[in-house]
């Protein structure tokens, strides 16, 4: 089984001390780094825009994992991009015409990604999950980091895993929202490629350690 790709959320850095956060990162096993993106309509808060994803990809190294919790994203792909995003999710609830803006992205040379909330069944992606590189499945509302991991989201990762290896689709199962080292094992066991840590990273005296604990929770 190849490892678990590690993706912390930099909602949980210390923004007065972003460089010194992403360096961390930057010499960390985290594969990407998770940047999420509030407008305070999608989802009942603000976290930040173009100039702090500027300044988080002129000192990152890695993948650049920019989770779209805003409305019309389509309006904005293009200066994501030019921002640094190097894949760009965006929210099935929060997108109407969800084929052209998966179509979109990709014209912009980034990979595309599709979130859904913990209440979306993961059946609304049968008709375009070949088109994806990455499904986000949300194990808490999105909104705010530390929140507590909604159990049956598992299961959703698990539907999605069937529906992938179902129609032969290359994409990545991602799990966002309350995970660390208590359920990490359980998510990849139920099918998770890339598993998102914010508080579970950040809050440890020793995050780069807590990282591979997390990434190499599938071998114990
Ligand atoms: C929540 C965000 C998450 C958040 C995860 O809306 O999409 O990426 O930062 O934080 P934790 O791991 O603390 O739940
Ligand atoms: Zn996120």
């Amino acid at each position: 089984m190849s490892k678990v790709i590690v993706a912390p959320s930099v909602l949980s850095a210390d923004f007065a001390n972003l460089q010194r956060d992403i360096e961390m990162l930057n010499s960390s096993a985290a594969e990407w780094i998770h940047i999420d993106v509030m407008d305070g309509v999608f989802v009942p808060n603000i976290s930040f825009g173009f100039p702090v994803l500027q300044a988080i990809s002129k000192h990152s190294k890695k993948v650049n994992d920019v989770h779209l919790m805003i409305v019309q994203p389509e309006k904005y792909f293009k200066q994501f991009a030019d921002a640094g995003a190097h894949h760009m999710t965006i929210h099935y609830e929060a997108v109407t015409h969800l084929d052209s803006a998966i179509h979109q992205i990709k014209a912009t040379g980034a990979t595309a990604g599709v979130a859904l909330n913990p209440s979306t069944p993961v059946s609304v992606l049968k008709e375009v999950i070949h088109l994806l590189d990455l499904v986000l499945i949300m194990s808490v509302n999105p909104g705010f980091g530390g929140q507590k991991f909604i159990p049956y989201t598992t299961n959703k990762v698990k539907e999605a895993k069937a529906l992938i290896l179902a129609t032969g689709s290359k994409a990545k199962i991602e799990v966002d929202g309350g995970v660390g080292l208590n359920n990490a094992k359980e998510l990849i066991d139920a099918g998770a490629d890339v598993l998102v840590a914010g508080n579970a990273v950040f809050s440890t005296a020793n995050p780069a350690e807590t990282i591979l604990q997390i990434m190499n929770a599938s071998t114990k």
